[in-house]
């Protein structure tokens, strides 16, 4: 008898653990742990990745980087299941949009998808408009990129460039989507030839430049006046990438010798990064909390800040280039995905 009461304790108080930590589960705050059973999938096995995130193929040797897996503090993050993906998402579209950091993500999830049904019909299609298709065809499953590098528009007009802080017409390419995985942010620092504007419009007026922290706090309330404005939360689940980091400077992780990521083989251990939070990831934070709809925020600041070994370096497109922004493929945004895929089951 007393054996069957004990026996029920401990189940109860299973129970009442695994509850509790689910409830309290955050899956952004923890630090990466060695596992063999990783990386998610072989890169010969995904024809996807552009050669840019193709840093094997491009010749990376070290391979420490890739058997790596977060382990967020109070929980464990289900392993990623790409059959019950699909299933879950049958007759569905997701859609990622933003910069080349989105178009990383978005080739990260079809190989996810891919390699978990290796053969599996598809077809992709390239609209007009620059929305790139990925359809799974035996599963109805739509993967979409948008390419919209400010979500706000850049228009042609007789004075030049504008960028229109305050329009969002582009926005009409994200209508009707079942999830969609919006980013900005690299793209607002850039200035001289790269920079892909003349103007700056806000409030009705042209300005030749502005702060660019400022702009992009614009930006992304006109972006959440769209979200208010658009979304049905019964029909469609919206969720920003967050601020992906870059690794140009050793000082922020303690090695102030290197002056880029290249030699670099392993994380940080532990939570923190010297360097501390992007100032961008502050302001993204304060336009996320004003929002009436709900966006869940992918917060992955902080587990990419740990991984300074995870960009292309020289790997990446070459030619004497050096890439301490993107990720190689597989790698860090396998895990964006792994979260993105529990918070969606
Ligand atoms: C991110 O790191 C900063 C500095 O180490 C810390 O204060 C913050 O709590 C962390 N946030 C998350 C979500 O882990
Ligand atoms: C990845 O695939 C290649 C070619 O099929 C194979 O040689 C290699 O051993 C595989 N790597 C792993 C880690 O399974
Ligand atoms: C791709 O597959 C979908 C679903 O089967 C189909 O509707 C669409 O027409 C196909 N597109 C092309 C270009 O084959
Ligand atoms: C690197 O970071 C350190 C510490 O914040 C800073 O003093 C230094 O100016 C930075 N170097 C470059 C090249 O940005």
């Amino acid at each position: 008898m007393s054996l069957w009461i004990q026996c029920g304790v401990v189940i109860l108080t299973i129970l009442f653990q695994r509850s509790k930590s689910e409830d309290s589960c955050d899956f952004f705050h923890g630090r990466w742990v060695r596992d063999s059973a990783y990386p998610l999938y072989n890169y010969t096995a995904c024809p996807f990745v552009q050669k840019e995130f193709s840093c094997q193929k491009n010749g990376r040797p070290d391979e420490s980087y890739l058997h790596y897996r977060w382990q967020p503090n109070a929980c464990s993050l289900p392993r990623f299941n790409g059959v019950e993906l699909l299933q879950k998402l049958k007759g569905k579209s997701i859609m990622f949009v933003g910069d080349s950091l989105s178009r990383n993500q978005w080739q990260s999830l079809l190989c996810m998808l891919y390699t978990a049904v290796p053969g599996t019909k598809y077809n992709e299609t390239r609209s007009e408009d620059a929305v790139s298709t990925f359809t799974f065809t035996e599963f109805g499953v739509k993967v979409m990129l948008d390419r919209s590098v400010f979500l706000v528009d850049v228009v042609r007009e007789p004075e030049g460039r504008i960028l229109k802080l305050d329009s969002i017409e582009g926005g009409k390419l994200w209508k009707g989507v079942d999830m969609l995985v919006f980013n900005t942010w690299h793209w607002w620092n850039r200035r001289g030839p790269t920079q892909p504007w003349d103007f700056i419009e806000m409030g009705g007026k042209l300005y030749k430049d502005v702060d660019r922290m400022t702009a992009f706090e614009k930006a992304l309330v006109t972006w959440g006046g769209w979200v208010d404005a658009n979304i049905n939360p019964a029909k469609t689940k919206v969720f920003f990438q967050g601020i992906s980091p870059s690794h140009y400077n050793g000082s922020l992780w303690g090695q102030p010798s290197e002056k880029s990521c290249t030699g670099q083989k392993d994380p940080l251990l532990g939570s923190t990064y010297p360097g501390g939070l992007p100032p961008a990831l502050t302001v993204l934070k304060r336009v996320l909390s004003t929002l009436k709809k709900p966006v869940e925020l992918l917060d992955v600041t902080n587990l990419s800040l740990l991984r300074k070994d995870g960009h292309p370096s020289i790997y990446g497109l070459g030619e004497g280039g050096m890439d301490c922004s993107h990720w190689c493929l597989p790698g860090v945004p396998d895990t964006w995905n792994q979260i993105l895929y529990s918070l969606i089951l």
